[in-house]
C-alpha cells in the first residue's frame, strides 16, 4: 500500500527519494510523487503510473537537500496525477504525503474547511488544509500540526514539508508504518527500513500518536502533549543484496527458489545445541494453558493458518479456529475459555488482523504474531513474537512466506506436544530436511511446469482447483495465486463438493487442477476428478510419489502426508507464474494489489 520516504541532509535528496520509492514499489501503488524543497521553495512532481513514468517528469536542474515522496494505492478518489501526493494547502505553504485512511475526513472539512477550495478527492488533501487552517488561526506549525493529529479518526502516517522552513520534516503516525532512520549529517523517513537501506541502517521505531520533529542533524519525538520521548535506535538486519532481484526476471521466481533455503534456516534457527527444536517456554506455557487457539489472518497467511490448524490439532492435541481478520473483528465468534490468539501476517501491518489484535488485547487475550518482520506494528503489540526468517518478500503474490509460516506452525506444534508428553510419530527436523531437498526438486523442475502452464492455462478463462483434506488447503492457496497475478478468475474447491452447485460451471476444456497426496482420500479425489471430466473438464492432476497413477501430469516427491502443502504449493506457485508470464502480466506488480495491506 502507499509508501513514504522523506530526507533532509547535505546531499541533493532528489536521487534518494526516487530510490527509495523504487524500494516500495513493491507493496502496491498506482501513482507516485516527490515534493523537493530550495530556496525557491517547494517543487511538487507527480504522475499517474510507475516510479519510471514519475522520473520522466523530474525536472533533473531543481537539487533540494530536503524532499519528501509518496507511493500512492487509491483509496478516495481515483488514480490520477491529481488525485496522487503530495497534497498542498491552499497557499501552498504546506505539502504532506500521508499513508493510511481518515475516517472523518468528511465532516472535518464541512466543520472547518467550507471556504477553502479543494484540488483532489482524497482524504488526505483535508489534512493538510486543516494544518494551513490551524495556522491561519495564529496556531504555529509544530501546534497545528498536533491540533489536526488529535481531530483525525482513522489511520495516517505522515510527513509534512513547510515552505518557509528548509530545516524541518514533520511527522507523525497513528496504525500506519513509518520510520526515522538516522545518518551522519543527515536523517530520513520511511515506511520501511528497505527503501532508505540505500543510506542507513540505524533506525528509530515511531509509536502510534506520536510526532517527530526531524532535522539534518536532529530527531525529536514527542507525544501529542509535547512531552519528549527518549527511544533508542536498532540496526536493521537486513542485506541489501536480499532485497535485489540479481540475475532473476521477477521477485516471485526468486522467492520461489529460496524455499529450500529457508526450510534450512529455519530448521536452523529453531534448533537448540542438542539438535531439538525449540521455542520460547513462555509461549509454549501459553499454548498449553489455552484450551483453544484462535489463527486470525488474510488472504495467504489464512491458507497457511488453514495447514496450521491441522497440525497444530493432529500434533499438541489443541482444537483450533481459523478465521478471517477482516470478519473477525465485526463478526466474532462465542470465545471459548481460555483462548490463545495466533495472528499469522507475513508484514506484520495487516490492518485487518491488526484491528483484531487490539481489539482481542482490550480484552485480556494473550496473542502470539508470527510473521516475517522483526519490529513490525504486529510483533511488537502482541505477548510474543516467532519469526519466519524467510528475508525480505518483495512480491505482491506471497510464496516463501506461505512456506515458512506453515513450517513456523509444525515446528511450534511439536514442541508443544512434546512439552505435553504427547508422542509424535515422526522426527520434524528429519522430515523437514526432506522436504527442503523435495523442493529444490520441484524448483529444478520449471521447465514441466511452463509446460504444463502453456497446455492447461494459456486461452482459459476459468480454472478450478481440487483438493480433499490439507490438499484443498493448498488448492486454495493454488487459486489464489493464480488469480491474483493472472487474472484468470480460478477457484479452490474441497473435491466432494464441487457436485453440489459449482460442477454446472464445467465445460468442453475447462481446466482442473486436483491435488492427490493424502492416502486416506485418494480414490475419492481422483473419482471426483472423473465427474469433471465426464463433463468435458481437462484434468492436470499433481500427485505425491506412492499414489501416483498413470493419467497423472506430475509427481511430487514423497514426504510426510500431514506436511505435503509445504511442497505442493510449489507445483501452483510455478504454475501460476508461467500463466501470468504467458499473459504478459505484470507478475511482481498485479493490478490493484498491495504487499502490505494497511488499510481495513
Ligand atoms: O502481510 P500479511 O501476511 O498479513 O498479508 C495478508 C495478505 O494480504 C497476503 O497474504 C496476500 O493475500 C498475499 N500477498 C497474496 O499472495
Amino acid at each position: 500500500m502507499c509508501g513514504i520516504v522523506g530526507y533532509i541532509g547535505n546531499k541533493d535528496s532528489k536521487e534518494i527519494l526516487l530510490k527509495g520509492l523504487e524500494k516500495l514499489e513493491y507493496r502496491g501503488y498506482d501513482s507516485a510523487g516527490i515534493a523537493l524543497q530550495n530556496g525557491h521553495g517547494i517543487h511538487v512532481f507527480k504522475e499517474k503510473g510507475r516510479i519510471a513514468d514519475l522520473r520522466k517528469i523530474v525536472d533533473g536542474n531543481v537539487t533540494a537537500h530536503i524532499g519528501i515522496g509518496h507511493t500512492r494505492w487509491a483509496t478516495h478518489g481515483v488514480p490520477s496525477k491529481t488525485n496522487s501526493h503530495p497534497h498542498q494547502s491552499a497557499s501552498d505553504r504546506f505539502t504532506l504525503v500521508h499513508n493510511g485512511v481518515i475516517e472523518n475526513y468528511d465532516f472535518l472539512k464541512r466543520e472547518y474547511l467550507s471556504n477553502v477550495e479543494f484540488k483532489s478527492e482524497t482524504d488526505t488533501e483535508v489534512v493538510v488544509q486543516l494544518i494551513e487552517f490551524f495556522v491561519n488561526e495564529g496556531l504555529t506549525v509544530l501546534e497545528a500540526f498536533r491540533k489536526t493529529l488529535t481531530l483525525l479518526h482513522g489511520s495516517y502516517a505522515l510527513a509534512l514539508l513547510d515552505a518557509k522552513d528548509r530545516e524541518t520534516i514533520y511527522v507523525a503516525k497513528n496504525k500506519s508504518p513509518l520510520l526515522v532512520g538516522l545518518g551522519d549529517g543527515f536523517n530520513v523517513v520511511a515506511s520501511d527500513a528497505m527503501a532508505m537501506l540505500q543510506v542507513t541502517d540505524k533506525y528509530v521505531e515511531l509509536m502510534d500518536k506520536e510526532v517527530v520533529i526531524v532535522t539534518k542533524d536532529q530527531v525529536t519525538i514527542q507525544n501529542l502533549a509535547g512531552e519528549t520521548i527518549n527511544r533508542k535506535p536498532y540496526k536493521a538486519e537486513l542485506d541489501a543484496s536480499d532485497i535485489e532481484k540479481g540475475t532473476y526476471p521477477h521477485y516471485m521466481i526468486k522467492e520461489i527458489d529460496e524455499q529450500p533455503l529457508v526450510m534450512r534456516k529455519i530448521i536452523q534457527t529453531y534448533q537448540n545445541e542438542q539438535g531439538e527444536l525449540t521455542i520460547d517456554s513462555e509461549i509454549i506455557g501459553a499454548m498449553n494453558d489455552s484450551d483453544r487457539v484462535y489463527i486470525v489472518a488474510a488472504g495467504t497467511s489464512y491458507n497457511a493458518g488453514l495447514v496450521g490448524k491441522q497440525l497444530i490439532e493432529n500434533m499438541a492435541k489443541i482444537p483450533v479456529e481459523v478465521h478471517i481478520a477482516s470478519e473477525f473483528v465485526y463478526n466474532m465468534p462465542l470465545l471459548s475459555k481460555k483462548p490463545l490468539f495466533i495472528f499469522i501476517t507475513q508484514s506484520g501491518e495487516t490492518a485487518d488482523s491488526r484491528a483484531v489484535l487490539v481489539k482481542v488485547k482490550g480484552m485480556g487475550y494473550r496473542a502470539l504474531t508470527i510473521t516475517n518482520v522483526p519490529g513490525s506494528t504486529l510483533s511488537r503489540e502482541a505477548d510474543y513474537t516467532l519469526l519466519l526468517h524467510a528475508g525480505p518478500e518483495i512480491a505482491v503474490a506471497s510464496t516463501k512466506a506461505y512456506t515458512a509460516q506453515i513450517a513456523v506452525l509444525s515446528i511450534l506444534a511439536e514442541v508443544t506436544a512434546k512439552s505435553q508428553n504427547i508422542k509424535v510419530d515422526f522426527d520434524l527436523v528429519h522430515e523437514l530436511g526432506i522436504i527442503a531437498n523435495a523442493m529444490e526438486v520441484l524448483c529444478d523442475s520449471k521447465e514441466l511446469f511452463e509446460h504444463i502452464s502453456r497446455e492447461f492455462l494459456s486461452v482459459t478463462r476459468n480454472a478450478f482447483f481440487i483438493g480433499r483434506g490439507v490438499d484443498y488447503y493448498v488448492c486454495l492457496e493454488g487459486s489464489l495465486k493464480l488469480k491474483e497475478i493472472s487474472y484468470i478468475q480460478a477457484e479452490g474447491f474441497a473435491g466432494g463438493e464441487l457436485k453440489h452447485g459449482t460442477i454446472a460451471l464445467i465445460e468442453e476444456g475447462t481446466p482442473i487442477i486436483a491435488l492427490a497426496t493424502q492416502e486416506s482420500v485418494n480414490l475419492s479425489i481422483r473419482g471426483n476428478v472423473k465427474e469433471v471430466v465426464a463433463r468435458g473438464a481437462n484434468p492436470c492432476i499433481i500427485s505425491m510419489k506412492g499414489l501416483n497413477m498413470d493419467e497423472d501430469s506430475f509427481i511430487i516427491p514423497e514426504v510426510h502426508e500431514l506436511l505435503t502443502p509445504l511442497i505442493s504449493v510449489i507445483p501452483l506457485q510455478l504454475i501460476a507464474y508461467y500463466a501470468a508470464l504467458h499473459r504478459d502480466c505484470d507478475v511482481d506488480k498485479p493490478r490493484n494489489l498491495a504487499k502490505s495491506v494497511t488499510v481495513e
